[in-house]
């Protein structure tokens, strides 16, 4: 009578850019689970124009926060559909309130976290990478002029189509979301790095990795990984 192999469900919480949309497209590409960015949703939102984009638009402009309960309902319209499947969430929770909402939603599903990882990259590292880093919108992937260049310059290795800039990765709303970071995100790192493992976070194990590149972290996140969900499966493909 085992004990059914416990599912991975992650959150990661880092600084703009330090490279928490790297790392899990690398969790993606290795073992089967499914990653939800917040930002990447609010993107799809904002090029289809729906309701939440138009909210979306101008906050995300002026690197700004959405609130609590409309992030609160991007995210579980998606990850109410993911059942027993492994799963990553990258950029939410990213405040107190929304930290709440997500543990009072899992507590109802009877989906309670395993793993919550901070990552923790300098400033000034961080600064330096905004300004070389190119995106492919619709699938999200992410690129760098000097840490993992496109195939072909200016374009998506999978799809061909041009990459771009996000209209948030100038130096003036940069700043703005690293001080959005301190200020919003700060306080949720306190409350989980005082519950994981308690009556409020009862299987939850929390990791902070140090690290100026994600090369440093990717193996500290690996063993991670690997710990909270032992069961996990690699995808045949990949064989690094
Ligand atoms: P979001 O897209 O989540 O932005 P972010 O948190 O600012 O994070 P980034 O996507 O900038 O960085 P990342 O950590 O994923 O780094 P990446 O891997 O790309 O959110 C955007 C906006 O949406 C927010 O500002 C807010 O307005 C809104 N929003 C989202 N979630 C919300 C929420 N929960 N509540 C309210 N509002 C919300 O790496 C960065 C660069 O570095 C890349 O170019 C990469 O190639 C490169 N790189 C990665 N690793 C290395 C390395 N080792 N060495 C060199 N370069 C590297």
């Amino acid at each position: 009578n085992h004990e059914p192999e416990p599912t991975l469900r992650m959150i990661m919480f880092g600084k703009p850019g330090a490279g928490k949309g790297t790392l899990s497209a690398r969790l993606v590409r290795k073992y089967d689970i499914l990653s939800l960015s917040t930002g990447d949703l609010l993107r799809q939102h904002i090029a289809e124009k729906t309701e939440v984009g138009r909210t979306a638009e101008e906050i995300v402009a002026k690197g700004g926060l959405l609130p609590d309960e409309i992030m609160l309902r991007v995210v579980t319209s998606k990850l109410d559909h993911l059942h027993n499947k492994h799963w990553i969430l990258d950029g939410f929770p990213r405040t107190l309130g929304q930290g709440q909402l997500l543990d009072a939603h899992l507590r109802n599903q009877n989906t309670p976290l395993s793993l919550i990882v901070n990552l923790d990259v300098p400033d000034e590292i961080i600064l330096s990478r905004i300004s070389d880093r190119w995106v492919h919108l619709p699938s999200g992937r992410v690129y760098n002029l000097s840490y993992n260049r496109p195939k072909v310059a200016g374009h998506d290795d999978e799809t061909g189509e041009p990459l771009t800039k996000r209209p948030d990765d100038n130096p003036e709303i940069f700043a703005r979301r690293l001080a959005q970071f301190y200020a919003s995100t700060s306080p949720l790192l306190s409350y989980y790095s005082a519950s994981a493992s308690s009556a409020a976070h009862p299987g939850a194990k929390m990791v902070s990795l140090r690290g100026t590149t994600s090369d440093e972290i990717w193996p500290q996140l690996d063993r991670a990984v690997r710990l909270a969900a032992p069961g996990l499966r690699e995808r045949l493909e990949e064989r690094k």
